[in-house]
This record gives structure tokens, sequence and C-alpha cells, in this order.
């Protein structure tokens, strides 16, 4: 494992087989015009978002948008044909407004000629700020593209428990055998048992927007291929440098942030001895048990519910209500839950 604060060493060290991961201390667009095209196996970061952050020059959405129309068509360059390239990303917030910047990604990348989008992944958790003007925003997104269409897809590492595992098949030849895959069913792409990395988190770091190991390892597994050369050009604390060391996979980020390299390096060590403590990806989330003190209303909260009108009555009331923004046609036209 070595630091680099040159790109084209950074890359050579990578590029010998008996080197594990690096990271190049400096500006990714540097790293990426050192990299050759159709080098990288597997792609995987989280841009900066341009809100204010401490780690933020830009403040603005156009700083974003420059930003990725450099950087986007220079990792679709450098990726291999048939390899992987993952976006992950929430929301730019300007005053009370929001702008979904995997809006904003998809519509650079769907510039670039062969980057085809195969999912769309919501990897939505339970803790955040708490938003008094809007719902609190509990999700950011992830978009996977393949460079062209020949690509590997590998889902059994990454199968997660049936929901109903004695389900049987109720019909045709197979009526009564059970109808699901022993190894564990697609984790689909909705993604809500991988927690954030909030302050009690194994893996939180000073890095404020760290994303959690187990979000990488499950992509990782699936989409690069064993001993392949995964690339963060925004690594921050390197991440996915420590997921890609657990895969079996190889790495190399970019950081600007000297403080964030010093972390990532202490982390990649740690990692190959293998000390560093990671929150494992099949571990279920936390929920307190029925009657322990987190989980009990303290009185004055049943008090303050019980002023509250019942949903019932609720609903009703506002039915009786008389119909003025929508003609009586159109509010029946509408499915129940539109
Ligand atoms: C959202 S954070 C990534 C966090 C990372 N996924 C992790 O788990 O540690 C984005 C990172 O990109 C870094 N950064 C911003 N602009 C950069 C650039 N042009 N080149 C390299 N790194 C950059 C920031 O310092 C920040 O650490």
């Amino acid at each position: 494992m070595k630091v680099y604060k040159l790109p084209i060493p950074a890359v050579q060290y990578i590029q010998d087989p008996s080197h594990t991961a690096t990271i190049f201390h400096g500006d990714c667009l540097k790293l990426l015009k050192a990299l050759p095209s159709n080098s990288i196996d597997f792609i995987l970061t989280s841009p900066p978002y341009c809100i204010g952050k401490e780690y933020e020059k830009g403040m603005d959405i156009e700083s974003f948008k420059s930003l990725h129309s450099l950087v986007l068509p220079e990792v679709a360059r450098v990726l291999k044909d048939g390899g992987s390239m993952c976006w992950e990303v929430g929301y730019h917030v300007n005053a009370a407004t929001i702008l979904p910047l995997d809006f904003v990604v998809h519509d650079l990348v769907s510039k670039i000629p062969n980057m085809q989008l195969r999912n769309r992944i919501i990897w939505a958790y339970g803790h955040g700020l708490h938003s008094e003007t809007r719902f609190s925003g509990r999700h950011e997104t992830i978009l996977w593209y393949t460079k062209g269409d020949q690509y590997e897809f590998d889902l059994d590492p990454v199968r997660v428990p049936q929901k109903y595992p004695g389900k049987t098949h109720y019909k045709g030849p197979k009526k009564g055998e059970p109808s699901g895959n022993p190894l564990g069913k697609n984790p689909s792409d909705v993604w809500d048992d991988i927690p954030n990395v909030k302050a009690n988190h194994i893996e939180k770091t000073a890095h404020p927007c760290q994303f959690p190991v187990a979000l990488a390892e499950r992509l990782i597994l699936s989409l690069a291929p064993e001993g392949g050369i995964v690339l963060d050009p925004f690594s921050g604390v390197s991440s996915t440098g420590v997921a890609s060391i657990r895969c079996g996979c190889r790495y190399i980020g970019a950081e600007l942030s000297a403080n964030y390299v010093r972390i990532a390096e202490e982390r990649l060590r740690a990692t190959l001895e293998g000390t560093e403590r990671v929150r494992e990806l099949n571990k279920p989330i936390f929920t307190p048990e029925p009657g322990s003190k987190v989980a009990t209303a303290p009185s004055h909260f049943v008090a303050a519910q019980s002023t509250l009108p019942a949903t019932d009555d609720f609903c009703e009331a506002k039915a009786a209500e008389p119909v003025d923004r929508m003609s009586a046609s159109e509010s029946l036209s509408c499915p129940p839950h539109a």
C-alpha cells in the first residue's frame, strides 16, 4: 500500500498485480488523465454534492455540473469494455428546494456513447436531519452503468435471506415444492438493510460523509471481477478501498484532502492486516427490545398523541370538505393510492 503525490507512479504501482492498494493525493482529473483507456474493471464513487461540506470548494449546482462534465467522460474512457461504474449521489439543497443529483449525472452520462444505465438503486437509511418544512430525507441513489452491452453480474454472493423461505409453488408440475432460491433472493433495487455511517457506527472517522463499507461490498461482489482494479476518483477515507481489499480486488483512489488521505492510509493498512473494524454486509439492522427504555414512549408523548384526531376521523373530515381544485370526475378517475 502506497500514497503518491504524482499520478503516474500511482498508476504504475497498481498496474503491478503484486500490489493491492494505492492513493493518489491530488485532483482526480490528474489521476484520470494518467490512466490508460480501458484499464479499470470497476468504478465506484460518491462525489462532492456542492452543498457546503468542509471539503467542497463550489457551493452551487453549476460547480457540480462543471466538475462532472470533465470527470464523467474520463471515467468512461478509463473503464474497460464490459466494466461497471456506480455513482452514488443524494440531493443538492438550495434554500427550500431540492435537486436530485442523479438527474444531473444521468443527463451527462447519457451523452457518452456506449454507457448503459442498468439500475437506479435506492439506498434508504434510518437516520439523518429532521426536516420541519418537508419530509425528512432518508435515501440516496446509486446509478449503475455498464460500458457496452456485455457485462458480468454475479448475483449469488449478494443474495439476501428469503422473506418466506417455506413458500411453495401453488400450481403446475412443481406444485407444493419450495419456490425460492435456496441461496437467497435478489436484494432488489431498494436497499434498506445497510445503515448510514453516523456518530455511533463502528466505521465512523473524521470524514463527514463516508459511505458504509457494506454498500461498496455489495456492488464490488456483484459487479467487479476478482483481482480486478477498482477506482474511486473521490475516495474520501477510502471506504471503497477497504471493501475492494476485503473482496479480493485491487484499489486506486484519488483524494484532495491530506487529512482524509492520512485516515484512508491507516484504514487500508489495517484492512490488509485484517484489523479494520467493519460492519458486516449481512448484519441485521438493530431493533430495540420491546419494553426496553428506548422503545418505550415517555408519558408526555402518549398524552400529546391523545390530543390528535384519530386517522379515520381526520380522513372523514377531509372527505366532507368541498372539492374545489379538482372536478368530481377527475377525482374519481384517480387510482386509490395516486
Ligand atoms: C462524498 S466524499 C466521498 C466519501 C467516500 N465515499 C468515503 O466513504 O470516504 C467526496 C470526497 O471527494 C473529495 N474531492 C473533492 N473534489 C475532489 C477532486 N477534484 N479530486 C479528488 N478528490 C476530491 C473530497 O475531499 C471528499 O473527501
